[in-house]
């Protein structure tokens, strides 16, 4: 509870609604994430985790409610206007580009240009270069930048989209079920490099249905059930079965002020 009390803010939703039709995938959620907080995001196949992630990433707009990022109100109303904030996503996926290398997919919307006067290039180099850098900053095993990412492996798809997030200097990282597809052993080196970015003080939302990694990388665990926030508790105080009972409902709710 003293770390979410003195932890100053950066992410705070109230009151986020959003609707697909008749469909109320959230029903009104209230979340802060605090400066340099992991917070993990779980619950049900359905209960609205990808929906809210998505609302922070720009992908989509909340029906109702609001954000504030760094105090201020914002309406991210685009992933262009959330990266600007600081804001990256890797998504279950990874969000990737099968037919670019490394180095495109790690540039993907910021291409580095050079040029005199009217004439512009792309600056292949230098991308190459800095993309070069920044994987050789993780501890996993890094592809080449000149790579071309169909040839690569989940945890190598991993370094990619996390390379990404590091040469951004990003505020807020959002993983959406970043080791659903990986093996145990890239599933470790993926964290490995969250832990990176943990240490660089980046926020981060941890969705995974992974309760021991949950457990291990999280200091807050937040549980949406049916589009509700049921769970809001610091993870030093919680069991994994504890989290499980709030998933299924077992247990109604707990929520401790964060
Ligand atoms: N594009 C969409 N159109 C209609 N319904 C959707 C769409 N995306 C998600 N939903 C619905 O919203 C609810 C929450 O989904 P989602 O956020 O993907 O849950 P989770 O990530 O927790 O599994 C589900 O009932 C889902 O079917
Ligand atoms: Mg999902």
């Amino acid at each position: 509870m003293q770390s979410g009390a003195t932890r100053p803010v950066l992410l705070e939703a109230r009151g986020i609604k959003k609707f697909y039709g008749a469909v109320e995938a959230l029903r009104g959620i209230d979340l802060r994430i605090g400066k340099g907080e992991t917070v993990a995001l779980v619950g049900d196949n359905g209960a609205g985790k990808s929906t809210l992630v998505k609302i922070f990433s720009g992908a989509i707009q909340p029906s109702e409610g609001e954000i504030r990022f760094d105090g201020r109100p914002v309406d991210i109303a685009s992933t262009d206007v959330a990266r600007k904030l600081g804001i990256e996503t890797v998504y279950q996926d990874l969000g990737l580009c099968e037919n670019l290398n490394v180095a495109d997919n790690i540039f993907l919307g910021r291409e580095r240009m050079w040029g005199v006067g009217p004439l512009r290039f792309l600056d292949k180099r230098g991308m190459r270069a800095a993309s070069d850098e920044a994987l050789n900053g993780l501890s996993v095993n890094v592809p080449r930048a000149d790579a071309n990412v169909s040839g690569l492996s989940g945890g190598q798809r991993q370094a990619v989209a996390l390379a990404r997030t590091k040469l951004w200097k990003s505020a807020l990282v959002l993983l959406d079920e970043p080791t659903a597809a990986l093996g145990v052993q890239e599933t470790k080196r993926a964290m490995e490099a969250v832990r990176r970015l943990q240490e660089e003080g980046v926020s981060i939302v941890l969705i995974s249905h992974n309760m021991p990694l949950v457990l291990e990388m999280s200091q807050r665990v937040v549980v949406l059930r049916h589009g509700m926030k049921v769970g809001d508790v610091p993870t030093t105080g919680v069991s994994g079965d504890d989290i499980v009972s709030l998933i299924t409902g077992a247990r109604q709710t707990w929520i401790e002020a964060a």
